[in-house]
């Protein structure tokens, strides 16, 4: 019986000792220890051992046992530190090695023209009124003194819904909402989406303008130029000045165009702006007085300027884009470089 302990001893402990992974270490413990296991077997034969010859032979199981369980924990350990070993190499970080840095996004260009605009025309103290794109056509053309028949009608090409309903050609069209809700003084901008059926290298049918309207006592021309003055200078740049040229718009009177000095080439003249020294920028005026009364502002009393910005022009000429398509394609390779 000794013998065969003994047997069993040196067979688990080279079995032990070869076997090369946590696995195969298991199927040796369970062929010797296990239900079905050898020394298992050798315990449950101890009925066939005469009773006087139990005690030692018991002794001589367990310390069979006990030698086998004692290398199998050494031998667990070792290849419990190999495998973990194995799993920190395949799992190593080369931290000298350069990181990916994510993609970061921005917003689209005429998003940031706009948040610029609002920024600067909020620290003058405008609040803002937001318009609807669908209007009628009361508020975007009769109410600002353009009744149907009147030839300013043909200077925007409109998209009807209804005889009585219109895609808005302009953010004018807020003016009237603003009038009718609120007393003077008022001091508004309103930028939004507007339509028109134009589509070239510069026009699209849809577009971006942002209104701004001032009615309060005593309101001048003067007002408006001395605000403009401080307008461009905080979009284009300090060394740039304004320009007024008259013009003509059914609501103001008398209108003008705005001019920026080139900011390009500070006015000598170059491609941009197209050897004049001067750029068109946006469209103003002194508030008709026929709009002011029809919206029940004393024009005795209170007088006021307006102006129409757009603002994907406003885009294109400080980010150097020369067709207005590029703001709305979505193409990454170009909205990636504007991030002002
Ligand atoms: N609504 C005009 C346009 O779209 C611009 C404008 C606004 C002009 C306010 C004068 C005053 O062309």
């Amino acid at each position: 019986m000794k013998e065969k302990l003994q047997k069993i001893r040196e067979r688990a402990i080279a079995e032990i000792e070869s076997a090369g992974g946590l696995d195969r270490l298991s199927e040796v413990r369970s062929a010797i220890l296990g239900k079905k296991g050898e020394l298992t077997a050798v315990l449950k034969g101890m009925k066939d051992v005469p009773p006087e010859d139990r005690p030692k032979v018991g002794q001589w199981v367990n310390e069979t046992r006990e030698a086998i369980e004692g290398i199998l924990a050494e031998q667990t350990k070792r290849l419990e530190a190999q495998a973990l070993r194995i799993r920190y190499e395949a799992e190593k970080i080369d931290v000298t090695m350069p990181s990916v840095t994510p993609a970061k996004g921005n917003l689209h260009p005429i998003t940031q023209v706009r948040n610029q605009l609002i920024d600067i025309f909020a620290s003058m103290g405008f609040e803002i009124f937001e318009g609807s794109e669908i209007e009628t056509d009361y508020y975007n053309f009769t109410a600002l003194n353009t009744p149907q028949d009147h030839p300013a009608r043909d200077m925007q090409d409109t998209f009807y819904l209804s005889k009585e309903f219109l895609l808005r050609t302009q953010t004018s069209a807020g003016q009237i909402h603003v009038m009718e809700a609120k007393k003077p003084p008022i001091k508004i901008i309103s930028p939004g989406k507007v339509f028109r059926s134009d589509d070239d290298a510069t026009h699209s049918p849809m577009f971006s303008q942002m209104e701004g309207l001032v009615v309060d006592k005593g309101i001048t021309l003067c007002d408006l130029k001395g605000m403009l003055d401080e307008f461009v200078k905080r979009i284009f740049g300090e060394q740039v000045t304004t320009r007024l040229r008259p013009s003509y718009f059914p609501f103001t009177e008398p209108s003008v165009e705005v001019d920026v000095s080139c900011f390009q080439c500070g006015g000598k003249g170059c491609k941009l702006c197209k050897g004049t020294g001067w750029i068109e920028v946006l469209g103003a005026g002194v508030v008709n007085n026929r709009v002011l009364a029809g919206c029940g502002v004393d024009t005795d009393v209170y007088s006021g300027f307006a102006f129409g910005i757009g603002i994907e022009r406003i885009a294109m000429l400080k980010y150097g884009i020369n067709n207005i398509k590029l703001l709305f394609e979505s193409d990454l390779r170009v909205l990636n470089q504007i991030d002002d």
